[in-house]
């Protein structure tokens, strides 16, 4: 039985009848199964099997999370992830968080390190507005830009402008001279490859890139890196660090790529 604590609320793999073990011992509200996570806005599909709220607060890094694990979900195996990237981050960075879900990577750099600016795209709207929440639950406010949409297409218009930059120059105190960011996370995975023309195209020169890819183990050293300078073309392209987050399933890791690309 694999179970995980997050917040007031326990979540387990499967539901194994007699919930008294965990309710004497455990300071829970409520006892959830996750079946599924659904789809590109990563929605779970859960069994209430004790209690009534899927709210809660969790506490990780030093970062609080508000959320409701009905609806969006959390990933207790990226928890070091989190804060390696947090620790990475130089005073005055502009970092992009392209899938921002309800704050994951953009709470702990805002609590952590000093950036000028954290712009965190989310295209859930349940994810978004704990995304918000969570901004003003950890006083992040002056750090964090939320924006909801897809990374894909956020800043450009039809015509292909960057009709947002005025709008988040202005709530941003003109951070943004053109919008290209030192850091870009790529904190998602499966098609995460498809938004790299994206991501590249907003990052700066020697900016970096954490990239996010689940891969068959034998190409955990081929795959990812040989999607990035390809797509990429002609730029310098180092490999920083390849970090082994978890096993997605039988053969297959979920890894994330540190590159700098100038
Ligand atoms: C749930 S997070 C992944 C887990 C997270 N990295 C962690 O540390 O636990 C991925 C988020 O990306 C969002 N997302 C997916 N496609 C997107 C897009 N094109 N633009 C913006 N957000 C997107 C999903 O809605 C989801 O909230």
């Amino acid at each position: 039985m694999k179970w995980k604590k997050i917040g007031k609320i326990l979540v387990l793999d499967h539901n194994p009848g007699d919930l008294s073990k965990f309710l004497n011992k455990l300071d829970v509200d409520t006892i959830i199964k996750i079946k599924k996570i659904h789809g590109q806005h990563r929605e779970p599909e859960i069994e209430l099997l004790h209690g009534e709220t899927t709210e809660t607060i969790h506490k990780e890094n030093g970062c609080l999370y508000n959320l409701d694990l009905s609806k969006v979900m959390w990933s207790k195996g990226n928890t070091n992830e989190r804060m390696r990237i947090a620790k990475l981050v130089s005073d005055d960075e502009i970092v992009l968080d392209m899938f921002a879900g309800i704050g994951y990577f953009s709470m702990p750099i805002a609590i952590h390190s000093n950036p000028k600016k954290v712009i965190a795209i989310e295209i859930n709207p349940n994810s978004f507005k704990y995304l918000k929440k969570n901004i003003i639950l950890n006083k992040v406010q002056s750090k964090i830009e939320p924006i909801l949409g897809d990374c894909e297409n956020v800043f450009k218009g039809s015509s292909g402008d960057n009709y947002n930059l005025n709008n988040i120059n202005l709530r941003c105190g003109n951070v943004f001279k053109d919008l290209s960011f030192d850091r870009i996370i790529m904190g998602y995975v499966k098609t995460t490859h498809h938004y790299l023309n994206s991501a590249i195209g907003l990052l700066n020169d020697g900016g970096i890139l954490h990239y996010h890819e689940t891969v068959p183990d034998k190409l955990i050293n081929t795959r990812p890196i040989n999607r990035i300078i390809e797509i990429a073309k002609g730029k310098e392209v180092e490999l920083l660090n390849i970090q082994n987050i978890k096993k997605y399933s039988p053969g297959v890791s979920h890894v994330v790529l540190d590159v700098k690309i100038s």
